[in-house]
């Protein structure tokens, strides 16, 4: 029994000793795996506690609880003064600048092209007074063409062919053939002639449309921006104006436009608007050679345009006696691409970095 007893001092000073120089966790791991370990000294104790009697139990069962719980403080304070120790040295050393910029590990991306067309002309119609508007890409046919003065079996409709969603709005309960997907941004002008209610009423709407094309200028989703002007006195003039300021803006100061009468149910007279070529300045010619751009005729055909309908001013819940208004509608690719001489429309939708980092 004595020998045990023994045994528990010489661990207790030799734990006291051990720890007091300890340097770094590690070591100080290794101490608690010597001393309290399943293979350590303590466990070698306690395993000889078997020899001993029923009256020499208790005491020897004690003093190795006591030695133990000292051995396990001694641990927790070196731990406790190493890490105090870690900290110092860290307050210590040179200070980290939060200031200072991140290496650039990755380069870094920028905004699709698209996005970019597209901030760009809401930027330049919110300079002109132009509240950005938005509507839901799955439009009802009301919204899409019939309040736009476009009926059922009207043959406007061919040209802006779309997807409908004829079995699931059966199944929903709703008429079939009238929930699409829209051709258009249009429909945002009877949805925002309806929210505003009493003119003015002045705003473009940016978003994507559908249709069922697909070649070198047309994809099946593709974006347009739409924009509307309702208030007393609005005249052609004044989308003339606009149009003109718009065209100085995205296309540069000496772009000049043209207006060719052209049809579009929705507006009385329409237009198709013109603006000389970006990339020859109207010429159709660049470098002494054809301009391929404009196909030599110098000007580019960007969008529509005209005086809106009676009937559509009065499906937006606005009196077509009281007020006039404009609206025009873009192809944002369309811009993007006449801007910078691209030539296939697809090229936005491939996601290929060599073409899209060049922007
Ligand atoms: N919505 C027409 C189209 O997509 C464009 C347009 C808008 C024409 C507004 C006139 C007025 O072709």
């Amino acid at each position: 029994m004595p020998d045990l007893l023994q045994q528990l001092d010489a661990l207790s000073r030799g734990a006291r000793d051990a720890v007091a120089r300890v340097a770094d966790e590690k070591a100080l791991e290794d101490l608690r795996v010597r001393f309290l370990g399943k293979k350590g000294e303590l466990s070698a104790v306690l395993r000889g506690m078997g020899q001993l009697s029923a009256e020499e139990r208790p005491r020897v069962g004690e003093v190795a609880n006591r030695v133990k719980e000292e051995v396990e403080a001694l641990l927790d304070g070196a731990r406790r003064r190493l890490e105090g120790a870690k900290l110092e040295a860290e307050l210590a050393g040179p200070p980290i600048d939060v200031t200072l910029p991140p290496r650039r590990l990755l380069p870094r991306g920028h905004r699709h092209p698209i996005t970019r067309a597209t901030d760009e002309i809401a930027g330049i119609f919110a300079r002109l007074g132009y509240e950005v508007a938005s509507g839901p890409e799955i439009e009802l046919d009301w919204y899409n063409f019939e309040a736009l003065n476009i009926p059922p079996d009207h043959p406007a409709r061919d040209m802006q062919d779309t997807f409908y969603a004829d079995e699931s709005t059966l199944r929903h309960g709703v008429e079939p053939g009238t929930v699409l997907l829209r051709t258009h941004t249009s429909p945002v002008q009877i949805r925002s002639m309806k929210r505003i209610g009493k003119p003015p009423v002045r705003i473009i709407c940016p978003g994507r449309v559908y249709r069922s094309d697909y070649d070198q200028t047309h994809s099946p989703m593709f974006h347009q921006v739409e924009g509307l002007c309702v208030d007393e006195a609005i005249t052609f003039a004044d989308l003339k104006g606009t149009l003109a300021a718009f065209a100085r803006a995205y296309f540069g100061a000496g772009t000049r436009t043209r207006f060719r009468p052209s049809y579009f149910p929705f507006v009385e007279p329409g237009a198709e608007v013109d603006v000389s070529c970006s990339i020859c300045g109207g010429s159709g010619k660049k470098d002494g050679r054809r301009c391929g751009t404009c196909k030599e005729t110098g000007w580019l055909e960007v969008l529509g345009a005209g005086m809106v309908h009676p009937k559509v001013l009065e499906n937006g819940g606005i009196d077509s006696k009281r007020y006039t208004g404009f609206a025009f509608g873009m192809g944002v690719e369309r811009m993007a691409m006449l801007r910078h001489g691209i030539d296939d429309l697809r090229l936005y939708f491939e996601n290929d970095l060599r073409f899209l980092e060049q922007f």
